[in-house]
C-alpha cells in the first residue's frame, strides 16, 4: 500500500505542476444521478488523485466513452465503452439519468446504454477511482458492476484477467474497435493469444505453457510491474516480469493492435516517459494472421508488421493491405508444355507458418519447381529457408 500511495501523491503533485487544461475536468469523486458530461464542455469525471478519468476523448474529428490516464499529457486509453458503435459528434451527452442508468445521448435524444441494462441493476451513485475502476454501486454502496470486470484491450495494477475473459486489440492507431487478435485466459490454465477470425490449437501464436493448473488460474498485474499468473490463494504458477520495487510509475498490460501483449510504464520520474518493460515476442511477425490469403509478413522500415503479396498477386484492397492479394490479371502469361496456362515463378523468402494459406510442398527446390509445372492448378511455390 504504501507503494500506491506514493505513486498518487506523487500523480497529484505532477497534475499540480503540468500545464495542460484541466478546467474542462470535473472532479468529482462520486457521481450522482443526473449527472452529465459533454465531450468539449465537461467532458469526463476525475478520480480523486486526477490520476485516471471516465468520459469523452477524441477519436478523429469525433468522441468516444472510456478510461483514460488523464495525469499525464500522454492521455493513454485504457477502456473503451461500445467500442465497435461509431464515434458521437461533439453534442452528443453522457448521462448517468435519474432512473440510475449511464447512457450516452446524441443530439437527437437517442441513448444508448454504456453498460448492457440486462446486466445490472439500477445504480444509486458511480465513482472513478484512483486504481482506473469506473464502478457503479447500489444504495448500500454495494458494487453492482465495475470496468475492471470488463476490460477491453487493457489491464492495470490491481486488475486480473479471469478464466474465460479475453483481451482482444484494436484495430489501429486511428481506430479502436475490435481488431484481429486476442489473449484468453483459458479453463485450462493457459494464457494464450490467437487471432480473432481463426481460433484453433494451430493458430495459437503464443503461450504460457500452464496447462493443467486449471480453471483457478488468473493474470494479474501488481502495483510494482509484477505481472504473472497465479491462483486464487495466491500460488504463483509463472512470473512474466519481476517487478520493480523502487518504481515510480504507471504500469499497464496491453494487447496492441499489432497482436503482441505488452507491459508498459509511464516512469513519473523521468517526465513521464513510456517504455515497454515486457513483450511476448519482439518478432513483429509472429502473431499467426497478420496477412490474409497470397500475402506474407514483413517488418516495415517504421517498425510496423506489413503484408507483401506473391509475385504476381496484388491487393485485394489497397485501404487494408492485411486483407490479402489476389491474381494481377494483367500480368503476362505464357503456356507450358501441356498446354496449360502459367505464370512466370519466382522465389519468395519467407518464413512458412502452420497456418500459411497455401499448401507447403516438402521438396528440394528443383523438385517443387517440376511438381509446380506439372500442376496446372499450382499458384505458388514458398520455399522456406
Ligand atoms: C460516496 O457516496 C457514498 C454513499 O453515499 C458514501 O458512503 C461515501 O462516503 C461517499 N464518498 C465520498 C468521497 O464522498
Ligand atoms: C451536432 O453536431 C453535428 C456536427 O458536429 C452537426 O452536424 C449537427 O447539426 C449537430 N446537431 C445539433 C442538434 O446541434
Ligand atoms: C448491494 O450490492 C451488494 C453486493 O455487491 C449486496 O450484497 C447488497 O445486498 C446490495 N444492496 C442493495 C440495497 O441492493
Ligand atoms: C493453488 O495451488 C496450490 C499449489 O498447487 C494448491 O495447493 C492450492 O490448492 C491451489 N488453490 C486453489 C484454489 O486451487
Ligand atoms: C515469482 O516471483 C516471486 C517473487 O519474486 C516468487 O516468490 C515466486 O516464487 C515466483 N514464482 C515462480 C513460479 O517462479
Ligand atoms: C524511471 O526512471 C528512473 C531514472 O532514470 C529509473 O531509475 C527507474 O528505474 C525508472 N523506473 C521505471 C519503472 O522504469
Ligand atoms: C490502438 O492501440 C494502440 C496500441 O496498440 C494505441 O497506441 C492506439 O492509441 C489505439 N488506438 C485508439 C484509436 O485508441
Ligand atoms: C500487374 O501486371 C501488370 C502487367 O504485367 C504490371 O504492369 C503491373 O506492375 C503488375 N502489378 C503488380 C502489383 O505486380
Amino acid at each position: 500500500m504504501q507503494i500506491f500511495h506514493f505513486l498518487f501523491l506523487h500523480a497529484v503533485c505532477f497534475l499540480l505542476c503540468a500545464s495542460f487544461n484541466v478546467n474542462a475536468q470535473r472532479k468529482q469523486f462520486n457521481i450522482s444521478l443526473g449527472s452529465s458530461l459533454a465531450p468539449t464542455t465537461s467532458s469526463s469525471w476525475l478520480s480523486r488523485s486526477g490520476l485516471y478519468a471516465f468520459g469523452f476523448y477524441p477519436q478523429g474529428k469525433a468522441y468516444a466513452v472510456g478510461i483514460f490516464l488523464a495525469g499525464i499529457p500522454e492521455k493513454t486509453v485504457v477502456w473503451t465503452a461500445n467500442r465497435d458503435d461509431p464515434p458521437v459528434s461533439g453534442n452528443a451527452s453522457l448521462l448517468l439519468n435519474t432512473e440510475g442508468r449511464l447512457v450516452l445521448q446524441s443530439a437527437r435524444g437517442q441513448e444508448t446504454p454504456v453498460v448492457a441494462q440486462g446486466e445490472v441493476a439500477p445504480a444509486s451513485y458511480a465513482s472513478m477511482l484512483d486504481s482506473g475502476n469506473f464502478v457503479l454501486h447500489n444504495s448500500s454502496g454495494g458494487i453492482i458492476w465495475q470496468s475492471f470486470d470488463h476490460p477491453t484491450d487493457t489491464i492495470l495494477t490491481g486488475q486480473s484477467l479471469l478464466n474465460g475473459q479475453e483481451l482482444v486489440s484494436n484495430v489501429s492507431e486511428t481506430d479502436h474497435s475490435t481488431g484481429r487478435f486476442f489473449l484468453a485466459m483459458q479453463g485450462d490454465g493457459n494464457l494464450v493469444q490467437y487471432p480473432v477470425e481463426k481460433i484453433a490449437v494451430a493458430t495459437a501464436y503464443w503461450a504460457s505453457g500452464t496447462v493443467g493448473w486449471g480453471a483457478d488460474v488468473r493474470l494479474s498485474l501488481d502495483s510494482d510491474g509484477h505481472l504473472y499468473l497465479h491462483n486464487s490463494t495466491g500460488f504463483s504458477i509463472m512470473n512474466l516480469t519481476a517487478g520493480i520495487p523502487t518504481g515510480r510509475a504507471v504500469y499497464f498490460m496491453k494487447i496492441d493492435w499489432d497482436g503482441i501483449f505488452r507491459l508498459y510504464s509511464h516512469n513519473l520520474t523521468q517526465n513521464n516517459a513510456l517504455s515497454i518493460l515486457w513483450e511476448s515476442s519482439t518478432d513483429k511477425c509472429q502473431p499467426k494472421g497478420q496477412c490474409g490469403f497470397n500475402s506474407y509478413c514483413i517488418v516495415n522500415p517504421n517498425q510496423q508488421p506489413g503484408c507483401r503479396c506473391l509475385p504476381g498477386f496484388v491487393y485485394v484492397d489497397r485501404e487494408n493491405l492485411y486483407s490479402g492479394c489476389k491474381r494481377n490479371c494483367t500480368a503476362e502469361r505464357f503456356i507450358n508444355s501441356h498446354g496449360t496456362v502459367i505464370y512466370s515463378m519466382q522465389e519468395v523468402e519467407i518464413n512458412v507458418f502452420e497456418d500459411v494459406p497455401f499448401p507447403v510442398l516438402q521438396k528440394t527446390k528443383d523438385e517443387c519447381k517440376q511438381a509446380c509445372l506439372e500442376d496446372s492448378i499450382c499458384e505458388a511455390a514458398p520455399i522456406q529457408y
